[in-house]
């Protein structure tokens, strides 16, 4: 969570900060901030509110200084304002953090014993502190190996010292951290998105160092201090698909985009020659493998949910599936002949994360359905199956979502035949209606102006309902999911049959409900389920798909009919409406529908 840049330049860096920032304020978007070094001194400015609200307040023109620290906060310690907005200074030392420092609140106390004073309610402050403290006894990397020894808990962190005006200090622990370089200048920042406009050259730091980044020169050093070598990498420039384009948010960009991510998928996953599925080096051999667990937050844990349908259905293997944050936590027992799937977009979310570092520090096999391939959940699984679906920036996924479905059928099916568990004319049969799927996806995408009308319905309801059987659940908490994000309308997903043990009560006249039942082998007992919200005065709103049968039932609200296609394949049509229903739901309460409230998203904090 939370955004930083730092760049060491030959010229002034206030205005490459700004713009950095507001490219990384997908990650936190509260308040805004920025330091340089210039007249001997540090000179820092910060705003409650966007990276625009920090250029109208400012004149940039008067922050001169050609090195300098930018930040875009997401709060964890101490309410959005300008005073805990980083970055955080003393006389002579100026801090951004992202992270969660646990021991904050002893170090606290006995720095001020030792006479610190202290503005803000954030943990960050601390930092600024210590290292002011052991830069009274040390030299530059020994007061930073020592700070960090002092630190507990998750940082990337970017420093700026007053009186070593020529570099800057990033280090790493938990929260990601790359260096980039370029053409006289370097560059400090908290992913590669933010570096990507500046350079294509970049190292990613590891857990437990820093690095000291000066205009013409980087270092990097362990936890023990050790200067040490690292890589440098060259990323793909890919900067068209971080514009919006004609569209006016991200997210109906990205919604639209998915016809294309799909196709993406099949032509890295399918062998159209030989229909069949390819997934490259995959390290264990498939009889070494009896069971699967599933692993992601939000929209990926939803993606985990619905491959554990398809598991079932295509395989014989038991499936479990957890929320990232609380399989951290568990006493779990490790199998060795489970495969641990790790599922998240940006790659960085710190529970999922840590799950997966668990699980390696447990000798388990571990593999990574993710987007961005150079991310740290990426870089420490054994095996990695990207999603390939370009850089998703509205902070409520979409195309993502259906990348991760997609990768995550394929998979299913893969293990399927593998395991001689799927016949093979079905596995043909399966290949060919997938590659029809981006076809489908784009029919299904024209059901729009149907969709805005009835967003209206859901914009004056106090709450709402989703309701799914079977393949259609997953689909159902996702939308629901959607909803409360975008639009802060309360919306609940729920099991269409388990409604009766307790939900039905909140149901009375007029509440928007959305029952998704395609006709697959859930229909009969989802319509069923539908007659009972009905009954008691909800209005609903009947996802289905086309097909010559008729729904026989009466007092429906609202229908929307998407695609046919075999049942398997159903929920990637499903999603589609739902994602709609949020967009203009939240465009006509003229919410920030690429940066909802209270989010961000990338989530590096636990
Ligand atoms: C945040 C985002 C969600 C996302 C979740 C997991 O909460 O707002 O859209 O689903 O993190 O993110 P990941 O990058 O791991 O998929």
């Amino acid at each position: 969570m939370c955004g930083i840049i730092g760049i060491s330049s030959n010229k002034s860096v206030s205005s490459s900060i700004i713009n950095s920032l507001k490219k990384l304020e997908y990650r936190g978007y509260d308040s805004a901030g920025l330091a340089t070094l210039f007249d001997g001194e540090i000179h820092e400015i910060k705003s409650e509110g966007r990276v625009n609200h920090l250029e109208k307040n400012f004149d940039l023109k008067n922050l001169k200084g050609t090195v300098g620290i930018g930040h875009v906060r997401w709060a964890t310690h101490g309410i959005p304002n300008s005073i805990n907005a980083h970055p955080h200074s003393s006389h002579n030392v100026s801090v951004v953090h992202n992270g969660i420092i646990e021991n904050s609140t002893l170090l606290k106390k006995s720095l001020s014993d030792k006479g610190h004073k202290f503005k803000s309610q954030t943990d960050t402050e601390v930092i600024t502190h210590l290292i002011t403290e052991n830069l009274k006894t040390n030299e530059l990397e020994e007061a930073i190996t020592k700070t960090l020894k002092q630190l507990d808990g998750s940082f990337a962190l970017g420093i700026i010292f007053k009186e070593i005006p020529d570099l800057i200090v990033g280090a790493r622990r938990g929260s990601p951290l790359a260096v980039g370089y370029g053409p006289s200048e370097n560059y400090l920042g908290s992913d590669s998105y933010a570096l990507k406009s500046m350079t294509n050259k970049i190292t990613y730091l590891d857990d437990g160092e820093f690095c000291i980044i000066k205009k013409d020169q980087v270092n990097f050093f362990n936890q023990n201090g050790k200067k040490i070598n690292k890589k440098i990498l060259e990323l793909t420039s890919d900067e068209l698909s971080y514009e919006k384009g004609d569209f006016k948010h991200f997210m109906a960009k990205e919604i639209e985009e998915q016809p294309t991510t799909i196709k993406t998928g099949i032509k890295e996953y399918i062998d159209n020659l030989n229909n069949d599925v390819n997934i490259f080096n995959f390290p264990w051999k498939i009889n070494e493998i009896k069971s699967i667990t599933l692993i992601g937050c939000g929209t990926a844990y939803h993606s985990c949910l619905m491959a554990k349908y398809w598991f079932e259905k295509l395989t014989s293997l038991d499936v479990t599936i957890d929320i990232a944050s609380e399989f951290r936590y568990r006493n779990n027992r490790f199998k060795d002949n489970s495969l641990y799937i790790f599922v998240s977009q940006s790659g960085e979310t710190a529970d999922t994360y840590a799950a997966l570092n668990l699980c390696n520090q447990n000798k388990m096999k571990t593999c990574a359905v993710v987007n961005v391939i150079e991310s740290s959940i990426a870089r420490d699984s054994n095996y990695v199956l990207p999603i390939h679906c370009g850089p998703e920036i509205g902070v409520a996924s979409t195309k993502a979502f259906l990348g991760q479905i997609l990768i995550l059928y394929i998979l299913a099916l893969k293990f399927g035949i593998l395991k001689n568990e799927i016949k093979k004319d079905d596995y043909l049969q399966k290949i060919k209606d997938l590659k029809n799927l981006p076809i489908l996806l784009e029919k299904t995408l024209l059901l729009d102006n149907d969709i805005q009308a009835i967003s209206s319905t859901f914009n004056e309801a106090k709450g709402s309902m989703f309701l799914g059987r079977g393949f259609s659940y997953p689909i159902a908490l996702e939308g629901a999911l959607k909803l409360k994000e975008l639009s802060y309308i309360h919306a609940e997903g729920y099991p269409a049959g388990e409604m009766k043990h307790g939900p039905l009560a909140l149901i009375e006249e007029g509440m928007p409900v959305v029952v998704l039942a395609p006709k697959d082998s859930y229909y009969k007992k989802t319509i069923s389920n539908m007659q009972e919200v009905i009954a008691r005065g909800a209005k609903v709103l009947l996802i289905t798909n086309k097909s010559t049968d008729e729904v026989f039932s009466e007092n429906i609200w609202q229908t929307i009919e998407v695609e046919s296609t075999n049942e398997d394949l159903l929920p990637f049509l499903l999603t589609v409406p739902l994602q709609k229903l949020a967009y203009y739901s939240a465009l006509k309460k003229g919410y920030d529908i690429d940066k909802p409230r209270n989010l961000a998203k990338s989530v590096t904090v636990e």
